[in-house]
């Protein structure tokens, strides 16, 4: 018999999604700079960030012995002591939470977070059964997919669909179907995004003060993934408050500040829950990767990161959500039976085809071969008890590249859809 693996190890090491995409968005940054990038969650460079980056590392190689030590030491598995005060007192002093260093657990990217806190919270239970994630909102991002050490781990309530003028339309949280999940199944815990990955939606205020209720009320934490959202990257274009309290979960990342490479993510909870992922970090990794710390480490001490976040980052990705959802309307002149989720935070154009002749994954292999890479919506489609056909006509695009390398691959996706809808293509 040849080499065997576990069933926890084939449901991990199983093709997926989330590996199709980071398969796809690496070789086109690596190995393939002629694929037009719609696909993965890759930040823009946006050279006022990327300049702050290089002047933190000049500085950083410059200060006595600040590199050797950031190359050359392990940090405690929670993060490095200095960095999570900081980030503690930038928080508390922006949004007037009183978090404490207890409070804050870094991780190796949200990714991670994601993994470690879906398994802590859901799964076998002590007292028998299978506890599960609830997600109100499905879509819901394509990462959370597969992080289950053991089977089913998902519960997720279709969005109700809102039609909007001007070809766009809103996904809104099923509170009926949200209590009933509630109800009926073994709920661990609720969890968002917000902004919501794939569609640029941002749960209300009051939804989230409904959700944020409802975990209250069954005694389990409501986990919002802050990727993101305030205060910092702050890609969020409506009027959103950042919520924080002892049952809830909130994970922040570097990588949409411009960060991806250093790896770095922060889980914000009690210190039950901190504790636990500091622990599971050394057993999976020892320690985080230091470098995202150092690097942001005095702009949380000085508010740079929250001044960049508000007047640079978020202005970038707003003007370039308009400009991308006028290329796209540009694109699909004339056409039916498209529309767009409204954009109000992250960067990524949700498009919905309706009337297709084949699946978004077999369009996604076709635009491939035209050399645009884009994300199929059925993988964002989990956790669901029955086939939704909506789930074969959305495509996430991310906008967040050269407006050139956008602008060409929109009218090249809009031109693969003319072709099919008009049978001119085998
Ligand atoms: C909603 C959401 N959560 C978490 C992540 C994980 O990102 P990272 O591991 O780079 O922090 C991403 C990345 O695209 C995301 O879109």
């Amino acid at each position: 018999m040849g080499l065997m693996f576990s069933i926890p190890g084939s449901r991990l090491a199983a093709r997926s999604g989330i590996l199709d995409l980071m398969d796809d968005l690496g070789r086109a940054m690596t190995t393939d700079p002629g694929m037009r990038m719609l696909g993965g969650g890759n930040p823009a460079h946006i050279p006022e960030v990327d300049a702050v980056w290089r002047a933190r590392m000049t500085e950083l190689m410059a200060d006595g012995n600040a590199l050797e030590r950031m190359l050359g030491n392990y940090d405690p598995p929670r993060g490095n002591p200095h960095f999570l005060k900081s980030l503690a007192d930038c928080l508390n002093s922006a949004l007037g939470w009183k978090l404490g260093p207890e409070n804050l657990a870094v991780t190796a990217g949200g990714q991670t977070a994601f993994f470690y806190l879906f398994n802590l919270l859901a799964g076998e239970m002590p007292q028998g059964g299978r506890s599960r994630i609830l997600l109100p909102l499905v879509p819901e991002y394509i990462g959370y997919a597969n992080q289950g050490v053991g089977p089913d781990l998902f519960v997720g309530c279709p969005a109700m669909i809102e039609n909007l003028p001007d070809n766009e339309f809103k996904y809104r949280v099923d509170f009926t179907a949200v209590e009933a999940a509630l109800e009926a199944r073994d709920i661990a815990a609720i969890c968002v995004s917000r902004p919501t990955n794939p569609t640029g939606n941002v749960l209300t205020d009051d939804e989230i003060a409904k959700l944020s209720l409802l975990a209250r009320e069954y005694g389990i934490p409501l986990i919002i993934d802050n990727a993101y959202g305030l205060p910092f990257p702050g890609a969020i274009f409506t009027d959103a408050s950042p919520v924080w309290a002892d049952h809830i979960i909130l994970t922040l990342s570097l990588s949409k500040l411009g960060l991806p490479g250093t790896r770095t993510g922060v889980v914000i909870a009690e210190p039950k829950i901190t504790e636990a992922i500091a622990a599971m970090t050394s057993v999976t990794g020892l320690a985080n990767t230091n470098t995202g710390q150092q690097i942001v480490l005095p702009l949380l001490a000085n508010g740079e990161i929250l001044r960049l976040s508000r007047e640079v980052i978020r202005p970038f990705y707003e003007e370039r959500s308009r400009k991308a959802h006028g290329w796209l309307a540009e694109a699909f002149e004339g056409q039916d039976c498209w529309s767009v989720h409204r954009t109000e935070g992250s960067f990524f154009l949700w498009l919905r085809l309706e009337d297709l002749p084949l699946t978004t994954l077999e369009l996604y292999e076709r635009l491939k071969l035209r050399k645009v890479l884009v994300v199929p919506g059925e993988h964002f489609f989990f956790g669901l008890k029955e086939d939704w056909p909506h789930r074969h006509e959305c495509l996430r695009l991310n906008y967040a590249g050269p407006e050139t390398v956008v602008r060409e691959a929109l009218g090249i996706i809009a031109d693969e859809v003319r072709a099919l809808r008009s049978g001119t293509l085998a």
